[in-house]
């Protein structure tokens, strides 16, 4: 993806501003994102940048504060990861949590040992003296520890404030405004972790609560129209919670100036091109052109079992509708360069190109649009750079937006391609459809289409032997997945209740032509993927 583009700048003060927060600096630690959101929820904006990020980085940022997250690392691995120690001269408070707290006592000529016990889990913070960091709170409190090494030393001028009975807990150095945690308060099962982030971000750094919702549409409706002044902008519109979102805001800002385009690559699933292009259009107004593809993309599918190829088919076909479309609107554009595109682009996305994580967690190229060609030079409109998925569909909810959009599970863009093992043919999509709505409307009726991250039908390339009325049958096999994930990098398969299992399995059967067997799908991410292919 090009990101020559800008995202939508908002620093021009008022009521909304990604300058004066938290700067949360990313060791690698599981929980990094969740320190961010922490944050987000007292209304101060956070950014996470990489430990690597370096001090005028950082100082771009004009934080009011600092945290060090936490990290897998121990701070006398050889690569262990660091960030420059001139950070702590910006003059600026600084949280370090479990490693973050580790390198802090450890930079500032403290000592960390291997603990003689590692701690994982519930423990019991003492706090042993009064501090800024845990005013308000009761002496003693269950906290979440993930540690394996523990400061048995003090940096000069740090004093102890809470210990569990295996290790120092908390430091700090009140002149200076450092403080260590050794535990997580940014996970739920530690005891007023909001109320130490509360201490921290508002009494010690002195934030002002700049980030709301309305304040943020307020702001980045006037950027966008500011940034896009005399131009147009196209948007590859999905039907999903974040690409919708993404246009109504720019819908807001540039009004018909935005031309969205919906394809349908005839990989959708059942009724989900007429029922979303009719909500876009009637129901949310925006300017959307709706393209058929389907034919030519089940042609350029013929004959393809591979599934690395079944993508590359379909991401390139995308691209030349696209472009197709876009030539047409520069035609009619009426002296007004088409100039931008908008992206529904979150934080995660973001983040995960940047973290310290490795390769490894760089974002797969198959999430975003696919490679644009060089001939669209488009800058970049993304308006929700800054946001976590749950911040979308509360924006989205602000906006106006119709619920059933804002709970949509996703659906990746190769659509039913990937959950068709085999070669694609226009009958083997109609079984899959079938399938497929029986097993979306059962979850549903039970309740579970909000609870679970994502439920779908796949078709195996199998058939099997089977018996029905008084005949024997060689039909197809059909596999159910049904996971939880908060981020879809981890999963579990849901445990259904027997009932809906045994409803989804009967109604395939009988619904579907052709099927004659149902499987339930027991793995999880990792080592399984969601998505079969
Ligand atoms: P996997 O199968 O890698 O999927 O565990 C993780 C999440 O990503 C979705 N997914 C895609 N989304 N384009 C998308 O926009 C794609 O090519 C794509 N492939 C997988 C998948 O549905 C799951 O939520």
């Amino acid at each position: 993806m090009k990101n020559g583009g800008a995202a939508v700048q908002r620093e021009r003060g008022g009521t909304v501003s990604t300058k004066r927060g938290i700067v949360v600096l990313d060791f690698g630690g599981q929980y990094t994102q969740l320190i961010a959101r922490r944050i987000r929820e007292q209304q101060v904006f956070s950014a996470i940048l990489p430990c690597t990020a370096s001090v005028e980085e950082i100082g771009a940022q004009e934080p009011v504060g600092i945290v060090l997250s936490g990290g897998p690392s121990s701070v006398y691995d050889k690569n262990a990861p660091v960030c420059d120690p001139a950070t702590l001269d910006l003059g600026v408070p600084v949280l370090g949590i479990c490693y973050g707290m580790q390198w802090l006592a450890h930079t500032l000529g403290g000592k960390v040992e291997p603990a003689g016990r590692r701690e994982y889990g519930p423990a019991q913070l003492e706090i042993a003296r009064e501090t800024k960091l845990f005013s308000g709170l009761p002496s003693s409190l269950k906290v979440w520890e993930s540690h394996g090494d523990h400061v048995v030393e003090l940096p000069a001028g740090f004093h102890i404030t809470g210990h569990t009975d295996n290790a120092v807990a908390a430091i700090e150095n009140a002149a200076r405004k450092f403080y260590g945690v050794e535990f997580h308060p940014e996970v739920n099962h530690t005891e007023h972790g909001a109320e130490i982030f509360r201490n921290f971000v508002f009494t010690i750094c002195g934030a002002k609560q700049n980030w709301s919702r309305a304040g943020f549409i307020a702001e980045t409706v006037e950027a966008v129209r500011n940034q896009a002044e005399g131009a147009r902008a196209i948007c590859a519109l999905s039907g999903g919670v974040d690409s919708t979102v993404a246009a109504v805001l720019v819908d807001r800002a540039i009004g018909d100036r935005l031309t969205n385009i919906f394809v349908d690559t005839g990989l959708l699933r059942r009724d989900e091109f007429h029922d979303t292009l009719e909500m876009l259009r009637d129901r949310l107004h925006l300017n959307v052109i709706g393209v058929d593809a389907s034919e030519r993309f089940l042609t350029k599918l013929k004959g393809v079992t591979d599934p690395e190829q079944k993508r590359k088919i379909i991401g390139n076909e995308f691209i030349s509708v696209f472009a197709e479309e876009e030539r047409k609107i520069v035609a009619t554009a009426q002296g007004l360069p088409v100039k931008f595109l908008v992206q529904g682009t979150l934080y995660p996305d973001v983040i995960e190109s940047v973290s310290v994580k490795g390769p490894s967690a760089v974002i797969k190229s198959h999430h975003n649009v696919g490679g644009l060609p060089e001939e669209m030079p488009f800058g970049l409109i993304e308006p929700l750079r800054d946001l976590f998925k749950d911040e979308v569909r509360q924006i989205g909810r602000e906006l106006g937006l119709p619920e059933e959009i804002l709970v949509k599970q996703p659906f990746p863009g190769p659509g039913l391609a990937v959950r068709l093992l085999g070669e694609v043919t226009s009958e083997r999509l109609e079984m899959l459809r079938g399938a497929d709505a029986v097993v979306v409307d059962e979850i549903r009726r039970a309740g579970l289409y909000e609870k679970t991250w994502q439920a779908f039908a796949v078709l195996l390339p199998v058939r099997t032997v089977g018996v029905m009325g008084d005949g024997r049958t060689y039909g197809n096999a059909v596999a159910v997945r049904v996971v939880e994930s908060l981020d879809a990098m981890t999963a579990d398969w849901a445990r259904l209740p027997m009932d809906v299992l045994e409803r989804i399995s009967v109604r395939i059967v009988n619904e579907v032509p052709g099927v004659n067997r149902v499987v339930y799908d027991i793995s999880s991410k990792p080592p399984s993927t969601i998505e079969w292919e």
